[in-house]
């Protein structure tokens, strides 16, 4: 029995990581990350504890990793406070809300049909929530209405940022409203960490954003992670440090080795961003462009489509979605059910315009039957194996 666990897990694990070798990710949540940022998942640093505390011994190196970490996050986003700790995006998030609310303390964020993140935290930690006004149209934010918003709620914090993130937000428009009104300006830049690193995305914290927090596994190539990070209040910062040590609210162990390949992607963003960032943006425009070309129907035709990694297939319910993201898996074209398409993974493989067009029409095939997804399937793996090694990385 023990035997048969082995094989089928060893069994399952290979026959993924081959059938996912050849497909065609465009998932906007997800990246890969470079061979020596995954030999680093893979050190010895994975079997250890760390603690601010002098209580574990054996620490001498993991002091140094997590050192290099905060300062080459806080290097590049310009922060004066980096935390490494938290094990997710939605656990930086935590513990900002964490660490500066008190339960029933109003807080403004954008609702899911905006394209918001999906917070669920009032079953366990009552907040009184307000959703961010939109225009007629879904996912730009109404500037006039959000202040009267703040002005009229006080709330603790203005969370800025979404799940489905196409354009900018009014960081800037809405930054002197909050400061007046106490609240402390937050960018979930969980989606866009990567381009912001690059410097191809709205600078929050030039533009006023007091917080800046996020997963590092999406735009950003790092590994399955969070990242927070504070501008210059110090007062700010320590509230959040508070829900990630000493005595742990969040986060306890925080997984030395997921440090160690954060550190190292930092230094890659640090070195290759600028490149990668400007890559993924001219090709999520392109696909976009093509797309809409072919005649699919792609949100944001009035303002150029995307800013940004994201390009958003309009779907006339949630079931067609679903349908879309099943048709296309059939051609091992991996998308999820909004239909949010990402351009970013498929940048890191080396990928540019043209095959930025080959992807479009591949899509088109499928979506508009002109094509057997069985068929399109072919293609799809030999567009792959050309650009099987990720780039933007250090030579060994
Ligand atoms: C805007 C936003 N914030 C937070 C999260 C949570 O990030 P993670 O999946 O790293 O926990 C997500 C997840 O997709 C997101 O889209």
């Amino acid at each position: 029995m023990c035997a048969e666990f082995f094989n089928k897990i060893t069994a399952t694990v290979r026959t993924h990581e081959h059938w996912r070798s050849k497909c065609l990710n465009l998932i906007p949540s997800e990246n890969l990350t470079s061979p020596q940022v995954r030999a680093l998942l893979g050190s010895d640093f994975g079997h250890r504890y760390a603690w601010d505390e002098p209580w574990y011994g054996g620490q001498k190196y993991s002091i140094q990793i997590e050192k290099f970490a905060v300062e080459a996050a806080k290097q590049l986003f310009d922060a004066k406070y980096a935390n490494v700790r938290p094990l997710s995006g939605h656990l930086s998030l935590m513990s900002v809300i964490m660490g500066l609310c008190q339960p029933n303390d109003p807080i403004l964020i954008s609702h899911f049909k905006n394209g918001g993140y999906p917070l669920n935290l009032q079953a366990r930690f009552p907040l009184d929530v307000h959703y961010i006004p939109y225009q007629v149209d879904q996912y730009t934010m109404d500037v006039a209405k959000t202040r009267e918003l703040i002005e009229n709620a006080s709330p603790k914090l203005v969370i800025l940022g979404a799940s489905i993130f196409l354009q900018p937000h009014p960081v800037k428009e809405l930054a002197k409203t909050a400061q007046d009104a106490g609240a402390v300006l937050v960018f979930d830049g969980s989606h866009v960490l990567g381009l912001i690193a690059g410097k191809q995305f709205q600078n929050p914290f030039k533009e006023g954003a007091q917080i800046l927090l996020g997963s590092t596994h999406k735009t950003f190539f790092g590994p399955q992670g969070g990242i927070v990070l504070v501008k210059d209040d110090m007062e700010v910062a320590e509230q959040i440090d508070l829900t990630l040590r000493p005595n742990p609210v969040l986060v306890d162990n925080y997984h030395l080795n997921r440090v160690a390949a954060l550190a190292l992607s930092l230094a890659e963003l640090l070195a290759f961003g600028e490149d990668y960032a400007k890559q993924v943006l001219t090709n999520a425009k392109e696909l976009a462009q093509v797309l809409h070309k072919n005649g699919i129907s792609v949100t944001g035709d009035k303002w150029g489509f995307t800013s940004s990694h994201q390009v958003l297939l309009k779907t006339a319910s949630f079931e067609e979605g679903i349908q879309m993201r099943d048709q296309l898996e059939k051609a091992d074209i991996i998308v999820d059910a909004g239909v949010r398409l990402g351009a970013q993974e498929v940048t890191r493989r080396g990928m540019k315009q043209g095959e930025m067009q080959e992807i479009a029409r591949l899509i088109t095939q499928v979506l508009k039957e002109e094509e057997k997804p069985e068929k399109v399937k072919q293609a799809v793996h030999s567009l792959v194996q050309q650009f099987e090694s990720v780039q933007y990385v250090f030579e060994n």
